[in-house]
């Protein structure tokens, strides 16, 4: 099993602008310490670092991840890069699909021990993906919420993520921000 240190080295072609060393080194500290059998959710897929490191820390963990599409590439390249990348890394332990996360939590039936959202930075979207998603989390599960602190650049994710917080007193509880990622736990 590789360490910290060799994950990130490993992972650090796969740039994606607002992600730093300390956004996926909080991401493997939290998916080294989940149960075998259990489930992550990540999206959107982008680059597909955060997911690979998330299923390359813990072989029990099934990470499933979804991106709707990018101008920038045909779908069909972007599954040959997660695929490639997952082959890199000896990564088995990931599922990635084509879609819109919004649309694929209508379905959503398995309980999650990591979610890990990066896709939309406005308020309406941010907004379904923190209701309809976070239910999903089982206790004692972690929430990443990527671009929190982006440089002011998103003001609605943490508009969003605060007043939920704050409207479900109890059942959540806020970690650290490390680097754009803001931690919170299920309780
Ligand atoms: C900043 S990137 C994610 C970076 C990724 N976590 C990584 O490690 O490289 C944001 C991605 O979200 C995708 N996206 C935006 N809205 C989405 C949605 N509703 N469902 C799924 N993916 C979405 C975009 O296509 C883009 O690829």
């Amino acid at each position: 099993m590789k360490t910290t240190e060799e994950i990130i080295e490993a992972t650090k072609g796969y740039f994606c602008y607002g992600i730093e060393k300390e956004d996926v080194q909080i991401r493997i500290e939290e998916a080294r310490k989940m149960p075998s059998g259990s489930f992550a959710v990540d999206f959107g897929t982008g680059q597909a670092r955060t997911a690979i490191v998330m299923a390359m820390v813990n072989p029990g963990l099934t990470v499933y991840t979804f991106d709707i599409g990018r101008s920038d590439m045909t779908n069909e390249a972007l599954a040959e890069r997660v695929h490639v990348r997952c082959a890199e890394q000896g990564v088995v332990n990931l599922k990635y699909y084509l879609g819109d996360a919004k649309v694929i939590v209508k379905d959503w039936d398995k309980p999650l021990h990591l979610l890990n959202i990066d896709a939309e930075g406005d308020y309406e979207r941010t907004l379904i993906e923190v209701e309809e998603w976070y239910p999903h989390v089982v206790s004692g599960g972690t929430i990443f919420m990527q671009s929190y602190n982006l440089n002011g650049k998103y003001p609605a994710i943490k508009e969003v993520v605060d007043k939920y917080l704050d409207d479900h007193l109890g059942q959540y509880k806020f970690g650290e921000l490390y680097h754009n990622t803001k931690v919170i736990y299920k309780l």
